[in-house]
């Protein structure tokens, strides 16, 4: 490192003191010469992060991460060294680092490059094309806001974007596996952004990592496009403006997450910018993650119509294991969502809704009830079962007792009885669960894959299922998985995906004969992605492609051995054994 440098974080060290910086992210109490807290970095209940002044570095004994501020921000924001170098540096007051004449290449990848220059593209359209400026503005989008956005246009003309990105110097193959262009049987390749407003997706390092483009005239189909995933873009592990969104999340202690682009940049427009979206798809484990790093509680506020509580009950079915504390911000009738409640009421009303949010479960119970005859007992046991399946993922018992009390007013039972009923189902799930294990891993000695390797093939495919599906449908079948509920899984998602629909936990959801595929599914969807990473599958792959060759090689030479003995031609058998012997210790 130069000179420059060291002394600029030196300098950055001297201005910024780590006990108060590190105090905004993590609440620390002293201890003796440090400072202790929960750590940011793992899942803790007791404190083993720890912050030394003096020495002016932070230590996790539970996670072992370590180190210095700049450190710490790399790690707490996702940044490169130099990043978090330059953000620190702005932080302190200073002028920008001077880093020679290179720029650190080793995270540098063309697509990158190509995504931002389309990105500009569809900016520079949306300055040419009064009807799409027209359509934002009569949806109440300042100028200002667009730019902030970067909102762009995707002309209807097909022929313009594909001769403006080779020339320069751009390659179809990429466009095409960036989902930018699509191209036919013929070989007629076109934009699949067409006549849409373009909001580009950033990364948390105001990276374009992809686009949502919305149609603007009312008979376009489909109203969204979103960009495929591939392996820059998941849509699963990013959210929509997260990068604007964080400092104030990070301020306020909380998250807002819509459904919607326009719910975001509606309600960032009057003044709540904590707020943020998942791409078009379902909420994720993983995204619920990262908003936990930036906030206390996690506001929900999703549309007010039928599809928008069964995700608000999906997406509170994620965080309650994790302990995140969330409510339900619900948007009053007449208005569909927050976008147009906004825009008719105003930022004061929206605040007002938000503080009047119900508890999670609150919310779960009342949407569970809503419009039910509690005083029918085959109802009432069955939505008294739903919400005590939520409360067995709950550890904090004051947050159940008193909702405990509510349940025993609406149904009229006593709350002994209540009580009774949930120790006993959660007793039951606990007994329920060993025996099966124990019984299916005997009977599934035989089969290649084991238990563990059937669950993260699984979870492959619902996190990655462009990525995995596929290839996982040609190289496994379902008798290569261990019986009951591994297999029925992977017959399910193969069902699926033959009717070309897509592998996704909601097609579980809130069906009662598939009541168990779900709770499964979300305990895959609860772990954590970085067990499917790296080449965890492929080896998976390869392993069963060995020990099929090995059933296809080792099946007909046993038969080979017997028939041998049965001749009495010892010699051949001999032979044959030690053929078998060989190629079963061989390594795969
Ligand atoms: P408008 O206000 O009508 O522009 O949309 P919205 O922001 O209120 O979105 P809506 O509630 O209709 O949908 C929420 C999100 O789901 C959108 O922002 C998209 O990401 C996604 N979405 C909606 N419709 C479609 C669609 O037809 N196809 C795809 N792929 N995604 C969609
Ligand atoms: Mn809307």
């Amino acid at each position: 490192m130069d000179h420059h440098i060291e002394d600029y974080i030196q300098e950055i060290k001297t201005r910024i003191n780590i006990v108060d910086f590190i105090g905004k992210y993590v609440s620390l109490r002293k201890a003796g010469q440090n400072f202790v807290g929960l750590c940011p970095f793992h899942v803790e209940k007791t404190p083993s992060f720890t912050v030394n002044p003096r020495k002016e570095i932070f230590y996790c004994f539970g996670c072992h991460t370590g180190g210095d501020i700049i450190h710490f921000v790399e790690k707490f924001e996702g940044l490169t060294f130099q990043e978090a170098v330059e953000e620190l540096g702005k932080n302190a007051g200073l002028e920008p680092p001077k880093w020679g004449h290179r720029r650190s290449d080793s995270q540098y990848n063309p697509w990158f490059e190509f995504l931002e220059t389309c990105s500009q593209y569809f900016q520079k359209n949306m300055n040419q094309h009064p009807e799409a400026q027209a359509y934002l503005q009569k949806r109440g989008i300042h100028a200002s806001t667009i730019a902030t956005f970067q909102i762009g246009f995707a002309p209807p003309d097909p022929k313009d974007f594909i001769s403006f990105f080779t020339k320069l110097g751009f390659q179809k193959e990429d466009a095409k596996t960036l989902g930018l262009v699509r191209e036919k049987d013929d070989g007629y390749t076109y934009p699949y952004f067409r006549n849409r407003v373009v909001f580009p997706i950033l990364d948390l390092r105001k990276r374009v990592i992809g686009f949502g483009g919305r149609a603007i005239d009312q008979e376009q189909m489909p109203k969204y496009l979103n960009s495929p995933d591939y392996p820059l873009f998941h849509k699963g592990e990013n959210l929509y403006a997260l990068s604007l969104a964080r400092s104030s999340m990070n301020r306020e202690k909380s998250a807002i997450l819509v459904e919607g682009y326009m719910d975001v940049i509606s309600l960032y427009q009057h003044g709540i910018t904590n707020v943020t979206a998942s791409l078009g798809t379902a909420f994720t484990l993983e995204q619920a993650k990262l908003l936990r790093k930036y906030s206390d509680t996690l506001y929900i506020c999703y549309d007010a119509d039928e599809a928008g509580k069964k995700a608000i009950l999906r997406s509170i079915d994620i965080v309650l294991p994790m302990g995140f504390p969330c409510r339900v911000i619900q948007i009053p009738k007449p208005y569909k969502d927050p976008d147009d409640f906004i825009i008719a009421k105003g930022k004061e009303a929206f605040l007002h809704q938000m503080k009047t949010a119900k508890g999670a479960l609150e919310y779960c119970w009342e949407a569970l009830t809503e419009g039910k005859n509690l005083q029918d007992p085959i109802t009432a046991s069955a939505v008294v079962e739903s919400i005590f399946r939520r409360f067995m993922k709950v550890k904090d018992p004051v947050r159940i007792e008193s909702l405990l009390k509510q349940i025993s007013l609406d149904i009229k039972i006593k709350p002994s009885l209540l009580e009774e009923r949930l120790y006993s189902m959660s007793r039951g799930s606990l007994s329920g669960r060993r025996k099966t294990n124990s019984k299916r891993s005997k009977q599934d000695s035989e089969t290649i894959i084991d238990e563990r390797d059937a669950t993260l093939v699984l979870k492959a495919m619902i996190t990655h299922p462009k990525d995995w599906a596929g290839i996982i449908f040609t190289k496994l079948h379902k008798e290569d998985f261990p019986t009951g509920i591994f297999r029925d899984l992977f017959t399910e998602f193969y069902e699926l995906f033959q009717e070309k629909k897509s592998i996704q936990v909601e097609n579980f959801q809130e069906d009662p004969d598939k009541e168990i595929f779900y709770s499964k599914l979300m305990e895959l969807q609860n772990m954590n992605n970085k067990c499917i990473e790296g080449d965890v599958i492929p080896q998976i792959l390869c392993h069963v492609d060995a020990v099929r060759k090995k059933k296809n090689i080792l099946i007909p030479l046993q038969e080979r051995v017997n028939k041998a003995e049965l001749e009495g031609n010892f010699e051949e058998s001999k032979r044959l054994r030690v053929e078998i012997l060989r190629i079963s210790r061989e390594e795969y």
